[in-house]
């Protein structure tokens, strides 16, 4: 008897998938319709699969994505629950195809999905490893920015470079194309935090890539608001930080540590209105400037390091209730120390200093396991 091959099995009239392009959505529902026939436009002639990675959008994003999945086989959706992050959605949906080429490009119409088959044939046919729609080279521009957003911009572009194995001239672009087997390579040390997913890919990558650049202009949103906010400077700080000193001290320390040290001064600030212009006891202020500090500290850390498991509500009143519970240890060790070396005579303002250190440590380990535990 014959044995069943797979081939039996392969559908005839269909050639091999050659290309996949990831979309991450965040309500972004009037985009999906636009999105899709524009694609199919633009990639007429080679075989793609779009597929959407949804953060649990709230407008009916992926809804409208299903509704027009369901006639058409070429579109797929992921959907994301308790999760969010520009980086880890597009992470996602690239571990989810087969496609020998993988694409991103955002889901709001402002990268020039006409670009897309540049960028597939610069690595299908010319044999790059990865292939980057560019704003800042001959013929890209950045369109219609404010000059600020052009200045950060380019900074953060200048910032990037060291990192990057290979020299290209956007590496904050969010629209590129990469050899399946060469992102395979990368993932096991992909950071992931962030937005910047081809800067994370390019800094990670084993091997030096092959890179290749394709100008476009970024189009002015029509649909929708963006998501990149204030936050998105923090993420990219943490991943230049984990791609430098991150091999020796964890990024999130070292943002712990920086925001300590900002704790400090608020702490010292306290410390001092309340011992000279209020006269008060040693011990009160001290006590005074560690509660201030600690509510400082838990703010700024709630919002910059741990905006990943970020406490909102209900939570962050609990989250805060147990940050002051957990760090009360580290603030009798604050003060105790505190008082032990301004009772030895020590400066007031060292005294000080050396209660908030051996309390910071303290803080930083308990509270990366209760206040903002992974669940
Ligand atoms: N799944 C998911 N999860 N999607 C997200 C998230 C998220 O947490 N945040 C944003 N998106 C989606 C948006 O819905 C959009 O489709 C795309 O990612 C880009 O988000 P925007 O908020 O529109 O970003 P931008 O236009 O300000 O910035 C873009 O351009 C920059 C410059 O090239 C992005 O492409 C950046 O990565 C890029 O650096
Ligand atoms: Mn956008």
């Amino acid at each position: 008897m014959e044995t069943l091959s797979l081939r039996d099995f392969a559908i005839i009239d269909q050639r091999p998938l050659e290309l996949a392009v990831i979309v991450p959505v965040l309500n972004e529902r009037d985009n999906v319709a636009p999105m899709i026939g524009k694609l199919a436009l633009a990639l007429a002639g080679i075989e793609w699969e779009v597929i959407f990675v949804d953060d649990g959008s709230s407008d009916g994003t992926p809804e409208r994505v299903e509704e027009i999945a369901r006639e058409d086989r070429r579109v797929r959706l992921i959907r994301r629950v308790g999760r969010r992050g520009l980086s880890s959605a597009v992470v996602e949906g690239f571990m989810s195809s087969i496609a020998p080429v993988l694409a991103v490009i955002d889901g709001d119409l402002q990268h020039d999905e006409t670009v897309l088959p540049k960028l597939y044939h610069a690595i299908a046919q010319d044999g790059s490893d990865i292939a980057v729609g560019t704003r800042y080279s001959d013929g890209g521009s950045i369109g219609e920015w404010s000059e600020s957003r052009a200045r950060i911009s380019r900074i953060a572009t200048q910032l990037a470079a060291p990192i990057t194995k290979s020299q290209i001239s956007d590496p904050m672009s969010g629209f590129f194309a990469i050899r399946r087997d060469r992102f395979i390579d990368a993932t096991p040390h992909l950071s992931t935090a962030g937005f910047k997913i081809l800067l994370d890919v390019m800094a990670s990558s084993p091997q030096k890539l092959k890179a290749a650049e394709v100008p476009y202009t970024f189009r002015t949103r029509i649909a929708g608001d963006s998501k990149l906010d204030s936050a998105v400077a923090v993420a990219f700080a943490e991943l230049v930080l984990e791609k430098t000193v991150g091999r020796w001290i964890p990024a999130k320390l070292v943002m712990f540590g920086g925001i300590g040290a900002l704790g400090s001064i608020v702490h010292l600030s306290v410390l001092w209105a309340a011992l000279n212009p209020l006269g008060q006891s040693f011990a009160a202020a001290q006590s005074a400037g560690v509660a201030m500090a600690m509510l400082f500290n838990f703010t700024l850390n709630n919002i910059l390091t741990y905006r990943d498991r970020r406490l909102a509500g209900w939570k962050w009143v609990k989250g805060l209730a147990s940050f002051a519970l957990v760090c009360s240890l580290g603030a009798v060790a604050n003060v105790g120390v505190g008082s032990i070396l301004h009772g030895q005579s020590t400066e007031w303002w060292l005294a000080g200093l050396a209660g908030a250190v051996v309390g910071s440590i303290w803080n930083y380990a308990a509270t990366s396991w209760f206040t903002w535990s992974r669940k």
